[in-house]
C-alpha cells in the first residue's frame, strides 16, 4: 500500500525511535508537587533558550496562551489581537469565557503582523465607557498568513508600545523555532522583554504532546496556579517532558528541512497552471495555495475538492491528504512525516488533478 501524505497539520508528527526511548528511559516524580525531575529540567532548559526566568510545561499551546492571558488580563479589560490569530480563530473562545478578555480584533495583514498605527490607535483611553486594554498578542510565525515569521524589529516595536502603555505582550510562538530559523536569528531576539511566550513541542519539533510557557518567576508563579486551575496539573508528566528534551536537543534540523520542503512545494505550484500561490513569502512550513477561478484547468481541481460547504474540511487526492481552509484556498504544511520524495509525488499528483 502506497503510504498517505499527510500534509494537514505539522501536529501529525509521530515520535521517533529515539524519541520513544528517550521517554522510556525517563527518571520521573509528581510534577504538581514540583518532584519530576524530567520536567524541572525541560523547563529549566526552555527558560535557559528563550532568555527568560522560568518555564512551564502546559498539555498544549491553546493551554499556554489560556493560562498566559489569564495571568495579564483582568476580567473585563481588552486585548488586542490579530483578526487571523489562532487565539481569536481557534481556541474556542476560552480567553471570554474563561477570562471574560474582551477581545479587539485588528487586521492581519499577509506577513502576519498588525499595524503598528492601528494597534496604537486601538488603545483606549481611560474613560469610563471604555475597557482597559491590558495586553497584545503576537503570533509567531502566523499560521493562517502562510507561516510568515515576525522580524525582532517588529516584535521590538509592539513591545515598546505595550510597555508604554502598561500592557503586557503575549508572544504566541507555538512555531517559534521556525521563525528563528526562517530569518537566521536566535530565538531569544523574538522574545526580548515580551512578558510571556507559548511554545509548542508538539508541532514542527515532532514530540506526541505539550507546550512550555516562558516568563518572570512572578509570571510563572500565577500562571502555575492557573494552569491546575484549569485541570492542566499533570503528575509524572516526565514521559511527556522527555519527549520535549529530546525534540529541542534533536528536532531543530528537521524544521530547516520542513522549510526547504515548503518553499520547494511552492514552486512547483507556482508552475501549475490554474494554481497560484504566494510563492515568495513562503518562508517557513506552511503554505497555501489558492485555485485561480479564472483558469479553465482549475475546474477540474476544484470538482474533485468541493464537499462540503463548511471549512476547513480535508482534501484527499489519491493518497495525499490536506485542508481546504477557505473555498478554494488550500493549506499545506510540511513536518518530519515528509520527505523530499513526498513533495515530488504531491506535485504530480496536483499536476495531474489540473492538466
Ligand atoms: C499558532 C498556533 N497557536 C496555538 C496553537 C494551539 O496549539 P495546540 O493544538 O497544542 O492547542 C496552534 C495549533 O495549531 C497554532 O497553530
Amino acid at each position: 500500500m502506497s503510504k498517505i501524505i499527510d500534509l494537514r497539520s505539522d501536529t501529525l508528527t509521530l515520535p521517533s525511535d529515539e524519541m520513544r526511548e528517550a521517554i522510556l528511559s525517563a527518571k520521573l516524580g509528581d510534577d504538581v508537587f514540583g518532584e519530576d525531575p524530567t520536567v524541572n529540567k525541560l523547563e529549566a532548559k526552555a527558560a535557559k533558550i528563550m532568555g527568560k526566568d522560568a518555564g512551564l510545561l502546559v498539555p498544549s499551546g491553546t493551554m499556554g496562551n489560556l493560562v498566559s492571558i489569564l495571568v495579564h488580563c483582568q476580567r473585563g479589560t481588552e486585548i488586542i489581537l490579530g483578526d487571523k490569530s489562532h487565539t481569536f480563530m481557534y481556541e474556542s473562545g476560552g480567553i471570554s469565557a474563561f477570562g471574560g478578555i474582551h477581545s479587539r480584533q485588528l487586521k492581519n495583514l499577509p506577513n502576519g503582523t498588525i499595524n503598528i498605527k492601528e494597534i496604537k490607535s486601538a488603545i483606549r483611553m481611560d474613560n469610563v465607557h471604555f475597557p482597559k486594554t491590558s495586553a497584545i498578542i503576537l503570533e509567531n510565525t502566523h499560521n493562517l498568513c502562510n507561516g510568515a515569521p515576525l522580524s525582532p524589529d517588529y516584535i521590538a516595536d509592539v513591545t515598546d508600545i505595550s510597555h508604554n502603555n502598561n500592557m503586557k505582550l503575549h508572544v504566541d510562538g507555538a512555531r517559534i523555532f521556525n521563525a528563528a530559523i526562517a530569518q537566521k536569528v536566535d530565538v531569544k531576539e523574538l522574545v526580548k522583554n515580551v512578558d510571556s511566550i507559548t511554545f509548542c513541542l508538539s508541532k514542527g519539533l515532532s514530540a506526541p504532546v505539550g507546550s512550555v510557557i516562558c516568563g518572570s518567576e512572578e509570571f510563572i508563579y500565577h500562571a502555575r496556579r492557573n494552569r491546575k486551575a484549569l485541570g492542566g496539573g499533570m503528575r509524572q508528566a516526565g514521559i511527556i517532558a522527555a519527549a520535549g528534551i529530546f525534540s529541542l536537543d534533536n528536532m531543530l534540523d528537521q524544521i530547516r528541512k520542513d522549510h526547504k520542503n515548503a518553499k520547494r512545494l511552492a514552486a512547483g505550484i507556482d508552475v501549475i497552471d490554474g494554481l497560484s500561490v504566494d510563492k515568495k513569502n513562503i518562508k517557513s512550513n506552511i503554505l497555501y495555495f489558492d485555485i485561480d477561478k479564472e483558469a479553465k484547468q482549475s475546474e477540474k481541481l476544484a470538482q474533485q475538492t468541493k464537499n462540503v460547504d463548511l471549512y476547513p474540511f480535508e482534501v484527499v487526492l489519491n493518497n495525499i491528504h490536506f485542508f481546504e481552509t477557505y473555498p478554494s484556498r488550500f493549506r499545506l504544511v510540511t513536518h518530519y512525516g515528509i520527505t523530499e520524495d513526498d513533495v515530488e509525488k504531491t506535485l504530480g499528483v496536483l499536476n495531474k488533478m489540473v492538466n
